[in-house]
């Protein structure tokens, strides 16, 4: 029988979940014994459709805004990563168990990892969300000495105090001195907005924009002309997946194919 993976969210038809998961099922040939859809879940209904997780037998959930925090009650365990984030991006049932995990700050370090060496690095986090929280996480794992500016700055204290890190105003010398620079905020997202100041980028410095749509941001295009090495936000989403798909079918993802899956539709 066809195990049944998706993805949910509150909209979610934009999602490019299916079609990289997917992509990855037929490189493996696995493609007859998982399938991968996505499913609009109302946030009110989010109770009801984990009962249908253990009664329909589904074997994976990836869970998007909003309903990462908000699924966490109905789980039967939550991993302690997953925990300490505060968010679960990924529910595997195991005979109707169901434990959350979260991914989402392997997609964040993994694509800095294979450019450069993290540890002793000076980060910058812009935002404090749940995709800053998630980055926060897995740059302090990774040894970075992390610093983060919010526009709320009550946000970006509470987060810092939680995550052993630094907090503060964004400002030009704390661009001009980091080694690496991550917007988790949702500006840019389809708008020519940046979220910080891009004059004092340079070269030798990461700048990654959690935002994948558009592929190029008004962020990463200035990081670019400035001589910044720049990541995608499209690394970010495919980073995650990979960690997903080893949860759910238990085999490493085929990294080049789904790329290729999500680069066909994502980059202009
Ligand atoms: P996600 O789960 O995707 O991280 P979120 O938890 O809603 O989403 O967080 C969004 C982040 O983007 C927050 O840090 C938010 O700043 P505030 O805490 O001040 O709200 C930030 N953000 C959103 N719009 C912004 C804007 N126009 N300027 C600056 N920061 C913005």
């Amino acid at each position: 029988m066809t195990k049944l993976c998706m993805v949910i969210g509150h909209p979610v038809r934009h999602s490019l979940s299916p079609m990289i998961h997917n992509a990855g099922y037929k490189a493996l040939s696995i493609d007859d014994q998982f399938s991968y859809v996505a499913r609009d879940v109302d946030p009110d209904k989010i109770g009801d459709f984990v009962n249908d997780v253990r009664a329909e037998g589904i074997r994976g959930v990836s869970c998007t805004v909003p309903h990462k925090q908000l699924v966490i009650p109905y789980l039967d365990k939550v991993d302690p990563v997953a925990q300490k984030i505060g968010a679960v991006n990924t529910i595997v049932n195991d005979s109707g168990k169901l434990t959350g995990y979260n991914t989402d700050w392997l997609g964040a370090i993994g694509p800095i990892r294979k450019l450069a060496a993290v540890k002793g690095k000076k980060a910058l986090v812009v935002g404090a969300g749940g995709t800053a929280r998630a980055v926060v996480y897995g740059l302090t794992q990774a040894g970075a000495i992390v610093t983060v500016c919010n526009r709320t700055a009550e946000k970006s204290q509470k987060l810092a105090q939680e995550f052993g890190c630094d907090s503060a105003e964004l400002a030009d010398d704390l661009i001009q001195k980091a080694d690496i620079i991550i917007n988790t905020t949702t500006v840019g997202m389809n708008s020519k907005e940046t979220p910080l100041y891009t004059d004092k980028l340079h070269t030798g410095q990461i700048v990654f924009d959690a935002v994948y749509s558009p592929y190029q941001t008004e962020l990463l295009r200035r990081a670019k002309q400035k001589g910044s090495t720049v990541i995608h936000g499209t690394e970010m989403l495919l980073a995650q997946a990979y960690g997903q798909f080893k949860l759910y079918t238990g085999q490493d993802a085929p990294v080049e194919p789904m790329r290729q899956a999500l680069m066909k539709e994502a980059r202009p």
